[in-house]
């Protein structure tokens, strides 16, 4: 189905107002905004930058691409992309935290490409753009979040063009039993401690592990990719398999 426009940059409307669940789930990023780049180096000790350098490892080698960027909070999928890549004309971060569209908003203009970059605030499962219009789209630690998982997956596939690649970034658990014990350790006890402690909204930092224990990984999303109808899809695990990057083509 095609839909209006490419960047609206104030596209998220009643449809969304509608559902209380996802009205939290923004709100609760919006409460964190601004400290949630600092509780994010602390809490994967570093990693998430080598995750997000691994992401843009994974963009197809073609030259001028356009990138969709989805659950963008505080950008730094898009400008890592841009930092790492030659090959990008331009990218379009969309999320529903205004206060997380503020941040990513205040990050760019230091960076040399910030014109080719915008911010859009709308719903990754109801993507204001029209079919066939990106070359990639991206999604970090968000389709976690997304409250109907195979309608943003469709959307996905929707806005990506015919020869398009989908990259999702997400939490993990690592398939070695002792590895995994002690992430599950880490995940219910340590990170709401520090996380709402840094914080201030230790109930942020439980949802965390909470969602991370429930979400589907692995082969179990890979099955979720080939159902939204992407093809040669495969999974990268990283860190002991605490996150993974997963991959699709249109
Ligand atoms: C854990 S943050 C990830 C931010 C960023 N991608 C990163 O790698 O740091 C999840 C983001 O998803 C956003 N989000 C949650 N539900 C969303 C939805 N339905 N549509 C768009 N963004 C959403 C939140 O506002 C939040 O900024």
């Amino acid at each position: 189905m095609q839909k209006a426009g490419v960047a609206i940059t104030e596209s998220f409307g009643s449809q969304a107002e509608k559902s209380p669940s996802r009205q939290d789930v923004y709100r609760m990023f919006d409460r964190i905004a601004s400290r949630y780049d600092l509780v994010n180096r602390l809490l994967s000790f570093g990693q998430d930058i080598s995750w997000r350098k691994k992401l843009a490892e994974l963009l197809p080698d073609r030259q001028s691409q356009s990138i969709l960027d989805l659950a963008t909070g505080t950008g730094d999928v898009l400008l890592s992309l841009v930092k790492y890549s030659k090959n990008i004309r331009y990218g379009i971060g969309l999320d529903m935290s205004a206060k997380m569209l503020a941040e990513a908003r205040r990050k760019l203009p230091g960076s040399a490409i910030s014109k080719n970059l915008s911010l859009v605030r709308a719903d990754a499962t109801s993507i204001p753009c029209c079919d066939n219009s990106f070359d990639v789209v991206t999604i970090a630690f968000g389709i976690r979040n997304v409250t109907d998982v195979k309608e943003s997956l469709s959307e996905m596939h929707r806005v990506l063009n015919d020869s398009g690649k989908v990259l999702i970034l997400e939490f993990s658990l690592p398939p070695n039993l002792l590895i995994r014990k002690l992430h599950l350790f880490y995940l219910r006890y340590l990170l709401p401690a520090i996380g709402g402690l840094i914080s201030g909204d230790k109930e942020a930092y439980h949802y965390l592990n909470r969602t991370i224990e429930s979400f589907p990984y692995g082969s179990d999303f890979l099955k979720l990719l080939d159902e939204a109808g992407f093809k040669s899809t495969k999974a990268h695990p990283l860190t002991f398999g605490v996150a993974t990057i997963y991959e699709g083509e249109k």
